[in-house]
C-alpha cells in the first residue's frame, strides 16, 4: 500500500534544512532557526544557502550589492511590462514575469531568480493601484528595497529588521511541496528558472503557502477576541480547516510561528503594528488551540507559520493577496539552492506508481 501524500518517504538527502516535527526544531545550514534568526540577515542567509552550490564562489560580503544589482538589472527589462498583469492574482503575475527569465544554472541566473519576485511583486502592487513604479536602490538591503519600492518611503529600522526577520525565517523547510517540485524539475537538468516557476506553482496552493491571506479573513470575521471560541466552533461543525494551525510534518508549535512572533516585537515597540490585531490574534491562537485538542483529540495540531506571517506582512503594509508572493521572496533561495543540489549530486526523479486501474481483456 502506498501512502498518498508520501509522508515518511526519504526522497532525497540535504545539506541545506532539516525540520525535526516532533521536537518543533529546524535546522538551516546547520544553524537552528533562532540562532540564524537572530544573527544572519537576508544576504547572509542567502550566502550560506549558496555557496559551494556553483563554479563561481558564493561571497558573504558582495551578495548585498551583487542581489542589489540584480534587482536594478530587473527593473530595467520591466519596460515590457503588460498592464493586463496587474488585474491578475499577484502571485500568478510573478510567476509569469519570472518564466520570461534566462534559464540557466549559474550563479548569475541564481542572483536575478532571487531580485526578480523582490522587484516584480511591489512593481505589480503599485500598477494595480495605478501608481508610478519606483525603481530599486541598489545600496539597500533587499528588505529595505522591497519596501521602499512598495511604498515609496524609506523604511524605518524595525519595518526593514521585522521583514528581513520574516524573509530569514521561511527561507528553507525540507522537502516540503514547492521545494520537491523545484527538484523534480532540476533532476531532468532543465534550468533555474523552470525549477522556480514549479515551485512557486506549488506554493500557491492554500495547504502551503496561500493561508495567511484567509488567516487575516479570519481574524477580520472574529473581529473581537470574546468571539474567537464560537466562531471557530461554528467553523469547524461546517467542517472548515482552521488556517494557519495544523503542518504536515511538526506535531508541535512550528519553531517559525515564534520566530515571527518575535519579528513582531520591534514593530510594537515603535508603534508601527495595531495592538489590538496583535491582542485578537493571541485570542483567537489560544482559543483555537483549545478547540483543536477538544475536537481532534487524536491528532497533535498546532500553529503553523502562516499564522503570525499573516498579522506581520498586514503590518508591513501588504496586501493579503500579495501574501504569497513575499513568501515566494523569501523561500526563492531556498528553491535555488536546492535545485542545484539536486542537479549537482542528483539522479532524474522517476518514481514508480502502482496501477489500479482496468486491465486489458487478454491479461
Ligand atoms: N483545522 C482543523 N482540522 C485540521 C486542520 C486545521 N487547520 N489541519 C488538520 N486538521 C485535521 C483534519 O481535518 C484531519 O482530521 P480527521 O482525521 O478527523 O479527518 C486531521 O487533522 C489530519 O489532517 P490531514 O489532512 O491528514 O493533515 P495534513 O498533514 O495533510 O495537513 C495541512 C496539513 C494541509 C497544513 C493542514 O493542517 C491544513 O489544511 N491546515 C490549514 C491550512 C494551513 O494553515 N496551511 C499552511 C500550512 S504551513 C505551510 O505549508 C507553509
Amino acid at each position: 500500500m502506498t501512502k498518498s501524500g508520501l509522508d515518511d518517504v526519504i526522497a532525497t538527502e540535504t545539506r541545506l534544512s532539516d525540520v525535526d516535527g516532533e521536537a518543533g526544531r529546524l535546522i538551516i545550514v546547520g544553524l537552528a532557526l533562532e540562532e540564524l534568526a537572530g544573527r544572519a540577515g537576508y544576504e547572509e542567509t542567502a550566502s550560506l544557502l549558496l555557496r559551494g552550490l556553483f563554479n563561481e564562489p558564493v561571497n558573504a560580503h558582495s551578495m548585498r550589492e551583487q542581489v542589489g544589482q540584480a534587482r536594478v538589472e530587473v527593473f530595467a527589462r520591466m519596460s515590457r511590462l503588460d498592464a493586463d498583469l496587474a488585474f491578475m492574482p499577484p502571485v500568478d503575475a510573478m510567476r509569469a514575469l519570472i518564466a520570461l527569465l534566462p534559464d540557466q544554472g549559474d550563479l548569475r541566473c541564481a542572483l536575478t531568480l532571487m531580485a526578480a519576485p523582490a522587484v516584480f511583486l511591489p512593481a505589480l502592487l503599485r500598477m494595480q493601484k495605478g501608481l508610478a513604479l519606483i525603481a530599486p536602490d541598489e545600496r539597500l538591503s533587499q528588505s529595505a528595497d522591497i519596501l521602499r519600492m512598495l511604498t515609496g518611503a524609506m523604511p524605518d529600522e524595525s519595518q526593514v529588521a521585522a521583514l528581513d526577520a520574516y524573509l530569514v525565517t521561511i527561507c528553507d523547510h525540507g522537502l516540503n511541496a514547492s521545494t520537491f517540485a523545484a527538484r523534480v524539475v532540476a533532476s531532468t537538468q532543465a534550468g533555474l528558472t523552470s525549477a522556480v516557476v514549479a515551485a512557486i506553482s506549488a506554493l500557491k496552493g492554500p495547504l502551503h503557502g496561500g493561508a495567511p491571506g484567509p488567516v487575516l479573513d479570519m481574524l477580520d470575521s472574529i473581529e473581537k477576541p470574546e468571539l474567537a471560541r464560537s466562531w471557530l466552533s461554528a467553523a469547524l461543525d461546517r467542517g472548515d480547516r482552521l488556517m494557519g494551525f495544523g503542518h504536515r510534518i511538526y506535531r508541535v508549535r512550528d519553531p517559525r510561528a515564534d520566530a515571527l512572533k518575535a519579528a513582531l516585537g520591534p514593530l510594537v515597540a515603535s508603534g508601527r503594528v495595531n495592538k489590538e490585531r496583535i491582542a485578537l490574534a493571541e485570542s483567537v491562537e489560544r482559543a483555537a488551540l483549545a478547540i483543536l485538542r477538544e475536537r481532534k483529540p487524536n491528532r497533535s495540531l498546532d500553529v503553523n507559520v502562516e499564522f503570525y506571517t499573516a498579522v506581520l506582512l498586514e503590518s508591513l503594509g501588504f496586501p493579503r493577496d500579495a501574501f504569497t508572493g513575499v513568501f515566494a521572496i523569501g523561500r526563492t533561495v531556498g528553491w535555488i539552492a536546492h535545485a542545484r543540489e539536486q542537479a549537482i549530486d542528483g539522479r532524474l526523479i522517476r518514481p514508480k506508481s502502482a496501477y489500479v486501474g482496468e486491465m486489458p481483456a487478454a491479461a
